[in-house]
């Protein structure tokens, strides 16, 4: 049985203060069975990081470098990541693809630094609008994952976890249908298992993309949908433990 996973990502968002403010009231409640995670910028893992002791609230960052240490300016290392508490990194998020030009071949090199460094990437994968009415979309996010098969080798998705995330529903308050999420998922499973049918059984598949307390229930309890990576709705403590509850009636 796979435990259902809800990770945060808070994006570019808030201030020390409202982070660690969000931060005390996720952790001020127990959601027991399901994974919680969540992910402030990079400046503010130290800070939320304090406000998350004590609790079962999980620390991820939204991106690492692929090298470890060097004349890499304005870029973080898995392993300083790790310093600060984290155990997840989100790789690939399209937001990172499309506007800051991280190419599959670069996430695939940041997933493989991620792990080397002994911490879980939140790997995303989706396609555009175009790519879906194209009838592109599984090509679109097999490649994505092939790009990480080509770096890691077949176990690659052993210690991962992977987020599909349609770029049409990200932030537009349109959400994929839990049957259209659903098929992907399925179909990126069996794409695993063709390489690695253990990891394929046992690897969590989130959906992100327009997800909120509504909508959640629906889509968590499809069976290959094994949580949610928020975005919106994770900045409001509320709607975010809404959805984290909403997973463990599913778990
Ligand atoms: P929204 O939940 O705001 O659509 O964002 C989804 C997302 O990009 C999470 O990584």
């Amino acid at each position: 049985m796979r435990t259902p996973m809800v990770a945060g990502n808070w994006k570019l968002n808030g201030s020390r203060q409202s982070a660690v403010a969000l931060a005390g009231e996720v952790a001020a409640t127990e959601v027991a069975g399901v994974d919680v995670v969540v992910c402030p910028v990079s400046l503010h893992l130290g800070d939320v990081s304090q406000a998350l002791k004590g609790s079962s609230v999980l620390l991820g960052a939204q991106n690492a470098c692929a090298e470890e240490q060097g004349a890499f300016t304005g870029e973080v290392s898995s392993t300083m990541l790790a310093e600060f508490g984290c155990q997840y990194v989100i790789i690939g998020h399209s937001e990172r693809r499309s506007l800051f030009g991280d190419s599959n071949e670069s996430c695939a090199a940041r997933h493989k630094a991620v792990v080397a460094a002994g911490l879980t990437p939140i790997f995303c994968v989706g396609e555009t609008l175009d790519d879906r009415e194209a009838g592109n979309t599984m090509a679109v996010v097999e490649s994505q994952l092939q790009a990480a098969f080509d770096a890691c080798g077949d176990n690659a998705f052993a210690s991962a976890v992977i987020a599909y995330e349609p770029v049409w529903a990200i932030g537009t308050g349109k959400t994929a249908t839990p049957e259209q999420a659903q098929e992907v998922h399925a179909e990126l499973r069996q794409f695993i298992a063709a390489r690695d049918q253990q990891t394929a059984s046992a690897v969590r598949i989130l959906y992100g993309g327009s997800v909120n307390p509504g909508n959640a229930a629906e889509l968590i309890g499809k069976p290959d949908i094994d949580g949610g990576l928020i975005g919106g709705a994770a900045l409001k403590s509320a709607d975010f433990l809404a959805i984290c509850q909403a997973a463990a009636a599913q778990a």
